[in-house]
């Protein structure tokens, strides 16, 4: 598959096989991301791989949080943000560093790390893979980050649930650019 058939066929996928992923092939995708643009050469992005146990320790924390917040949550509310974290056979989570110079800016720390998770997103569909890029509250917990040992002002921009898909994937139909575009000549 060449770049621009892989960018115009990816898609959100949530819906995936429990089937584990190959490290090498994971390896591969992180190799794929960290070939980003990124300004002054920071490299801000950092991955944090679930797996396995990885993720129910992850499900813990979310429903710890949840209770925390909803303290007459019902148990089946709680089941739920347990089982959260195993739609996937693997999560790849990606915080941002904060700048460590005043030169850096951390919008564009920000952007570089959201262009190594498309270039991520696009390597995994590339080998056959499928994702969902999802956020949502959990990517503003502050125990969640804790757990994934980024520090409470740090960005955490994605949480990449990533596997084999578990259905046929259909075509792709977005609207195209023309709505958002402005040419000056
Ligand atoms: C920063 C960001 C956060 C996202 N968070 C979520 C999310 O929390 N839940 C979700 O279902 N999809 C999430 N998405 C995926 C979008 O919903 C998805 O990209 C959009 O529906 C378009 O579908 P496509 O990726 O198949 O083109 C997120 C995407 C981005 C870029």
């Amino acid at each position: 598959m060449d770049a621009l058939e892989a960018i115009f066929t990816r898609q959100s996928i949530g819906d995936l096989k429990p089937d584990p992923v190959p490290r090498p092939v994971i390896e591969k995708l992180l190799a794929a991301a960290v070939q980003a643009p990124n300004h002054y050469k920071v490299r801000p992005w950092r991955f944090i791989l679930l797996s396995g146990a990885g993720r129910e320790r992850m499900g813990e924390v979310l429903a710890e949080s949840f209770a925390e917040k909803f303290p007459n949550a019902p148990a089946s509310a709680l089941e739920k943000e347990r089982a959260k974290p195993l739609r996937a056979p693997v999560i790849i989570a990606v915080g941002v560093d904060k700048p460590a110079e005043p030169k850096v800016d951390e919008v564009e720390n920000i952007c570089a790390a959201a262009a190594a998770v498309q270039n991520l997103l696009l390597a995994a569909h590339a080998l056959g893979l499928a994702a969902k890029w999802r956020t949502g509250e959990d990517a503003h917990n502050p125990r969640l980050k804790e757990f994934l040992g980024l520090s409470p002002d740090q960005h955490l921009i994605a949480l990449v649930y990533l596997g084999y898909p578990a259905a046929e994937i259909g075509a792709v139909n977005r609207p195209g650019f023309e709505d958002r575009t402005r040419w000056i000549e």
